[in-house]
């Protein structure tokens, strides 16, 4: 059976649609033959759709001092169904922010740390005025994961 990362990003602007996209042709170029990449808003996870991935990458904005409401709403509906069969899920996790990221850099790794889901690389935190350079850190954290889970390391 194919492994497979799951990517779940809320991408409200143009900006952010950016970087899921970046995020989702990275892995989904990665050179293998084993490999399923899934794209999808976090309204429209549901526990299962984690349970089956090897790994995941989360992307979201900070809006208001948080991570955005669409990712929160994701782990208010399935934090519950996940915390006694998702331990050790490889996570990697990107943050678009206007200002600062702090806030939700917080909340996010108290959540994964909560679920024990295994952080393969420091969360990404693009903050400030939009800088191009941003897609290639996203693509960069996808190819890692891609091959993380592509070889069996995660
Ligand atoms: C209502 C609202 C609240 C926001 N609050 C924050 C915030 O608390 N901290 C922050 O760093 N950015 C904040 N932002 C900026 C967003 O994170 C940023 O606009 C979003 O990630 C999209 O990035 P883009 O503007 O490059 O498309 C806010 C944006 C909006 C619209």
């Amino acid at each position: 059976m194919k492994k497979q990362l799951l990517i779940i990003a809320h991408a409200p602007s143009d900006n952010t649609a950016a970087l899921a996209r970046a995020s989702f042709d990275a892995a989904n170029d990665y050179d293998t033959h084993d490999l399923n990449v899934r794209l999808l808003s976090p309204f429209d996870v549901q526990t299962e759709d984690v349970i089956k991935a090897d790994g995941v990458i989360i992307g979201t904005t900070e809006n208001i001092g948080y991570m955005a409401g669409a990712t929160k709403d994701m782990f208010d509906r399935c934090y519950n169904d996940w915390i006694d069969i998702s331990a050790g899920k490889a996570v990697g996790l990107y943050i678009r922010a206007g200002l600062d990221g702090t806030a939700t850099t917080h909340a996010l790794n108290s959540i994964l740390n909560g679920l024990r889901w295994r952080m393969m690389a420091p969360p990404l935190v693009l903050h400030g005025t939009w800088n191009s350079a941003f897609i290639d850190e996203v693509a960069e954290l996808s190819l890692g994961m891609a091959a993380g889970i592509d070889a069996g390391i995660f």
